[in-house]
């Protein structure tokens, strides 16, 4: 794509049409494809004094995803489509155009892009689905005006956006600590199929945490989970049925606690033939381990005729973090677009 400019008046006149005029090269836009994430472990500890908790966590990242379009334009803005888009902010509270303006400011550019994100991770349901984008717009971005910039320092940006960005660009499985941002690779043999139950409505982060503050102060406890080197065990060896006995959300009390009518879902995916169920980070989301992609199938089924909640997907893990699709469909056209 060109795009012919201003005539200087200083060049000067050739024998070529276009000779005499500035030719700037606008890059074709840039899609990246970006998973969800379940947390298979994670123990909650103290509340520290910046407001987060200090974490232990094992992500992995599913095959929902979302897809981040990035795109050079006279008018910066972001777009969003699919399923939940009418909840998420398009103005500068939106964390893909938070993404877009860090890295901006890190290389010293205007941010005239335009961000479309094309949702299909569950939005509010405790599976990252806006660290997602914000992940996705990082390496979009990056890739467009071909930053010369290295996965660290992309991280980095990432955990200034929020805790679960970095295993966003991460991906696979990996043990998270501090909030969850500092990762280690773990080692996942096999693929694990999963059902994840959506509920109709979302629960606000900030708020679960909260909650699970006030029920330990009250009943005076902590954290509830055991050390994590059981679950790294299972996941090497890749057995599901040694994992789902392993499972284990300090969320999910809290979670549970303001929204009752989880129970009901949790049971009614282990009654349907599942492994175990349990809230996806902090919810509302719950999340089925499977023993295999046609039972996850079956599972699915019968838990969408349950009517426990408003939609189910079957999805499977680990996938690899934001990466740039080679053969992206064509990008939505730019109206309406709400300027950022
Ligand atoms: O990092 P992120 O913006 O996703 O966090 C959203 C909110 O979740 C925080 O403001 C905090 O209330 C809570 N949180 C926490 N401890 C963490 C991660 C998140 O308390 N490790």
């Amino acid at each position: 794509m060109l795009r012919v400019g201003e005539p200087r008046s200083d060049h000067p006149v050739g024998a070529t049409p276009y000779a005499g005029w500035v030719l700037a090269v606008v890059p074709p836009p840039v899609t990246v494809r970006v998973p969800a994430k379940v947390n298979l472990h994670l123990a909650v500890r103290d509340l520290r004094d910046d407001g987060y908790h200090d974490v232990a966590t094992v992500f992995q990242a599913l095959s929902l995803t979302d897809e981040v379009t990035v795109a050079a334009t006279d008018s910066p803005g972001v777009q969003v489509h699919g399923e939940g888009a009418g909840a998420l902010p398009t103005d500068s509270r939106n964390l893909a155009w938070q993404a877009v303006l860090a890295l901006a400011e890190q290389a010293r550019r205007a941010p005239d892009v335009r961000v479309v994100l094309r949702k299909g991770i569950p939005v509010g349901g405790g599976m990252a689905g806006g660290s997602a984008d914000a992940a996705g717009a990082l390496v979009g971005l990056a890739a467009l005006w071909r930053l010369d910039i290295g996965r660290d320092e992309l991280t980095e940006l990432a955990a200034g956006l929020g805790s679960d960005v970095p295993f966003a660009l991460h991906g696979g499985t990996a043990l998270g600590t501090g909030r969850g941002e500092r990762l280690v690779p773990v080692l996942a043999r096999h693929p694990f199929y999963w059902v994840v139950a959506l509920d109709r409505t979302g629960l606000a982060t900030p708020e679960v945490y909260a909650e699970l503050d006030r029920l330990r102060a009250t009943a005076g406890t902590s954290s509830g989970l055991g050390p994590v080197e059981p679950l790294l065990e299972a996941l090497a060896t890749g057995d599901p049925r040694q994992l789902a006995l392993l499972l284990g959300n300090d969320l999910q009390s809290a979670a549970v606690s303001l929204r009752p009518a989880l129970r009901r879902t949790l049971r009614a995916g282990v009654a349907a033939g599942a492994l175990a169920g349990m809230v996806s980070g902090s919810g509302p989301t719950c999340a089925f381990l499977c023993t295999g992609a046609d039972v996850a199938v079956r599972v699915a089924a019968e838990l969408a005729g349950a009517g426990v909640c408003r939609t189910v997907r079957v999805a499977s893990g680990p996938v690899h973090g934001a990466r740039v699709v080679e053969d992206p469909r064509p990008v939505p056209p730019p109206e309406p677009l709400a300027h950022a």
